[in-house]
Order: structure tokens, then sequence, then C-alpha cells
């Protein structure tokens, strides 16, 4: 079969001009290419970025998005202005679920999922994300992210699942495995050492020897490749000063001829505009190191007509662009997109699928299974439901708080809870099972209620990449106003427990003091009911 798609493609290669190759590399994003431009251009991809939706719609129905991929299908399979009549994939990023998408199941994020330790549930995750991925009609999904986050100032450290190199070995394979099965393309981000930049600074400089590299930062691509990945997206940080997204010993030396990789490599966004003598729509360098497909948002008409240019001018071999073609298309074929017909076919009753409760209930396990219980004195934990509680804090009844970065909104920010339906609050979740067993959540306010203890959520607000980096892990360095929310509490003799929601391990040492019990939800997602 391989070898059939090897013949098809040469076959398609020899009948495609250089204009209709080029096309196939360029990546736009829905913001900035219509149908009519895939019509007449015939890109090879699009995607839709953190917060970008249907129409630029934050509500745009699950039917509103299938509706729009398979226009962007139809429009690509049609020749009649002069496009090789190759169909195009559609990218997104499903960090924690689907989630830009209204109504979609939100997992908690990778860090959490690291907490709980079992390859086999992230394979589940896996397969339930890629099914709402696939329920609005997408081929492709950035993820999973395989950094090891090293220094916990990074602003996505959220988006590692660990520091354990082992661990990451462990789930990436586990991931892809699990995606590409319901036909959906998996991507290996952000290829190599996105987590181990100089104090943690996104897209800044990771400094080491090949080997150690690979050592700590490489371990997820190799189960990754063992288990076929079709993607790797390169990173947007420095190795030893220069920027990946031009290194070609990083990004083919090392990648096809080590590490065996046989997929393509997309670049990240704009990444080929951080090169040495590059620009946000030319780079010859990229290219010409491995970068196969170039993720070119807005430029993307430019691109191609720069790119052209630069193979007449001899700057970027024909050979090479044959190459990045044929690594294209053969994932086209693998994954069955060449002759699937419309997207939408592939999206079975999408309405049941988008939050379904099967994938809420694994979501809900892996909340539950993600906590890190750091704190419980005189066995305060478990609460017994059928006591009287007040629950306190900015976290207790903010689905986007619980959800983090990443979030319907690209930073997860915006949001309310009416933007969640079927999500519940870690409020919500407690006082339903206080209530099934005849206890009592009191209003915070209330002074002279007999309290079994106080139950204080609170954390960091959601945030996304680099507006995620912090100088300090302390929390809340400057105003303790959590701390003093859990002193007033326990200066009424007031057992506390407290929930902390964040993306990563901070030095939260005077909040642990305060409380009897402490525990860390990370950034659960929609399922915040896990937690009770
Ligand atoms: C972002 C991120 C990358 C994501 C891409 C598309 O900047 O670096 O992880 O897949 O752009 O949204």
């Amino acid at each position: 079969q391989d070898s059939d798609i090897s013949a098809q493609v040469a076959r398609d290669l020899a009948g495609m001009t250089l204009e209709q190759k080029v096309a196939q590399m360029i990546q736009g994003e829905i913001k900035y290419v219509t149908p009519d431009h895939v019509r007449k251009y015939g890109l090879g991809s699009v995607l839709n970025g953190g917060g970008s939706f249907p129409d630029d719609d934050k509500y745009a129905s699950v039917a509103e998005w299938v509706a729009l991929a398979d226009e962007y299908y139809d429009a690509s399979v049609d020749r009649s202005q002069g496009s090789a009549g190759i169909p195009i994939i559609w990218g997104t990023d499903a960090v924690h679920g689907h989630n830009n998408v209204i109504g979609a199941t939100l997992f908690p994020h990778n860090v959490a999922l690291g907490a709980v330790r079992d390859p086999e549930l992230i394979g589940r995750i896996g397969t339930a994300t890629a099914r709402e991925v696939r329920a609005t009609a997408i081929d492709w999904m950035f993820a999973p992210t395989i950094a090891v986050a090293t220094d916990l100032r990074w602003g996505r450290a959220y988006e590692s699942f660990s520091s354990d190199p082992d661990l990451v070995e462990s789930y990436a394979g586990a991931y892809v495995s699990s995606v590409q099965a319901e036909g959906v393309i998996a991507t290996a981000k952000h290829y190599i050492g996105d987590g181990g930049t100089l104090r943690g600074t996104d897209q800044g400089n990771t400094r080491m020897p090949l080997d150690a590299l690979l050592s700590r930062h490489g371990k997820g691509y190799v189960t990754a490749i063992a288990a076929d990945v079709k993607t790797v997206m390169a990173s947007f940080n420095s190795w030893n000063g220069d920027k990946i997204h031009g290194n070609r010993e990083l990004l083919t030396d090392v990648l096809r001829g080590q590490l065996g990789f046989e997929g393509f490599v997309v670049s990240d966004w704009n990444g080929i505009g951080q090169v040495a003598g590059c620009e946000d729509d030319r780079c010859a360098k990229a290219i010409n190191a491995g970068i196969d497909m170039i993720m070119v948002p807005e430029d993307w008409e430019s691109m191609l007509h720069t790119t052209v240019a630069q193979v007449e001018a001899g700057e970027i071999s024909l050979s090479r662009i044959d190459e990045a073609v044929s690594r294209i298309l053969k994932v086209k074929y693998e994954m069955g997109l060449m002759s699937r017909g419309k997207p939408s076919l592939g999206a079975a009753e999408p309405e049941g699928v988008i939050g379904a409760p099967e994938h809420r209930a694994l979501a809900r396990e892996a909340v539950r299974r993600s906590l890190v219980l750091l704190k419980n004195n005189n066995g305060l934990l478990p609460l017994n439901p059928a006591g009287t509680y007040a629950i306190f804090g900015e976290g207790a009844d903010n689905i986007g708080m619980q959800s983090g970065g990443w979030t319907i909104t690209w930073q997860g920010t915006g949001n309310t809870n009416e933007d969640f339906p079927g999500a519940t609050s870690i409020q919500s979740g407690i006082e339903e099972a206080v209530a099934a067993a005849g206890g009592k959540v009191v209003a915070a306010a209330s002074e002279n209620e007999q309290l079994d203890a106080a139950i204080v959520v609170f954390g960091e607000q959601p945030y996304a990449e680099t507006q995620g980096d912090i100088d300090s892990l302390a929390w809340q360095q400057r105003n303790k106003r959590d701390l003093k929310l859990i002193e007033q509490l326990a200066d009424r003799g007031i057992s506390v427990v407290s929930i902390f929601l964040t993306g990563r391990p901070l030095w939260v040492n005077a909040e642990l003091n305060a409380s009897d019990a402490f525990v860390v939800a990370w950034l659960p997602g929609s399922e915040g009911a896990g937690v009770a």
C-alpha cells in the first residue's frame, strides 16, 4: 500500500505546476482565506488559530463549522480556476478538547493529566477529543504538545504533561495513536526544546548540547514517531542561539536521519519570520532547512508568489519543493483524505458528539484523578457531604478560570459561565454532592452559621503562551489577598480547605501553612464537578 501511495504521489507531482506545488505547502488562517481564495490558489491547508471561528463568530454552531469545512473542501477540489484539485486539510488547536467550540468537552490541561500518570487515560482522552474534532469536519489537530517544561515561569508550562521526560515519552505515543486511529492527523510539537528555554522565556533560547537536547526534550518524539505521527510542528525557540525554524541540522539531519520521521513538518505561526534574514512571507532558509508546510496565517498570498520566485531564482531547489509536496500528499493519502470526499461525511451525527455525556464522564474521571493532595490535617478530607459548608474565592463558580488558556478564546479570557453549556463549576459540583446527601452549602457571607469547613477556591487567571510568562514562582508576591481570606476564616476557628487552580506548581507555603487541607486542582476544564 505504501508503494501504491508513493507511485500515486509521483504521478500527482508530475502533473503539477510549480505554483500548484508551492500552494500545497501553504497554510493560511480562516480569517484571511476564503473558499474563493482556495478555489483560485489551491492552498494545501487552512487553520483556525486560538479564538478564531467560522465567520469570526464565537458562538458559531457545529453545523456552521461543518459547513465551512465543506466549503473549503469543495473549493479545493474545483479545478476550474487552475488549481491541482487536491483536497485541503484544516488544522486546529485541540489543546484540551476541541476548545474553540462552544459546548465541547474541555479536558484538564496537560499538567493535570501528567499528575494522573496513566497513558491509558491519555489514549481515551485522545480518542474522545479526536471524535469531537471530527464532529466539526476538521481533519488535523495541532496536538499533543510534548514539551518537557523545565523552568515553570514559562507561560506554556500547563501545556506540558510533565518535567519528567519519561512520563512525556509514555504519553506521546499513546495520544498520537488514539487520535490518528480516529482518522484525525496528529502533531507532535513543538520540535524541539520548547520547554527548555533559559528562565522559561516563551520562544526563548534553549542552550545545551544535542545529546542533552534529545535525552531531555526528545523522548516524546521517539514514541510519537513510533506511533506514526503524521506531522511535527517546528518550535519558536532557538537552540544555542539559532532559531529552530531555520535550523537544518535539527529539522532534517536529526528529525529525519536520526529520529526517522516520515511525515511533514509544519512551521508555527509566522515562525519563519523570526529566522535571521527572513520575513513572515519569505524564507528560503526555513524551507531549505526542512519546513514542508508554512503556517503563514495572513501573508499567505505573498508567501506563495515569493516562494515561487525563490525557486525560479534558484534559492530553493525544485527537488526540495517536490520533497515537501510529496510528504504532504503522502499524509493526505495515508489518512484517506484524497478519496474521502466532503469532510462532513466523516462528521457522524455531530450534534451528539460535541460534549457527549461519555466524554464529560471521562473528563470528570481525569479531573478526579489529577487532584494533588498536599496537606490534610486531622483527616479533614474527604468532607462529609451531609455537613454544612461555605465556598469562597474567585475560582469557586468560574468555569473560565478553572479552564485556563486556549478556552474558546486564545487567552481563555472574556468568557462567562453561560459560554459553557453542559459544564459544571467546582462550586456547583460541591453543591450538588452536598444537596444529594442532605447537607448544606450556605452563602459565603453568612457569619453565624456553624460551618464544618470553609472551602476556598483561588488561583491563576487564564493565560496562554508568552502572556503567561512570570518572573517568580511566588504566588501573589505583592498582594497576599488569598492568604488574607484564608486567615480571616481560620481566625474564626473554621477549618479551611484550599483548592488551588494553577497551570504550574507555584510557591504557596504561606497559603499552605494557613490551610487545614490543601488540594492542587490544576486547570480542570469543563467538568469542575470532578473536584467534588
Ligand atoms: C500558536 C502556538 C502553536 C499553535 C499555533 C496555531 O502561536 O505556538 O502551538 O498550534 O500558533 O494556533
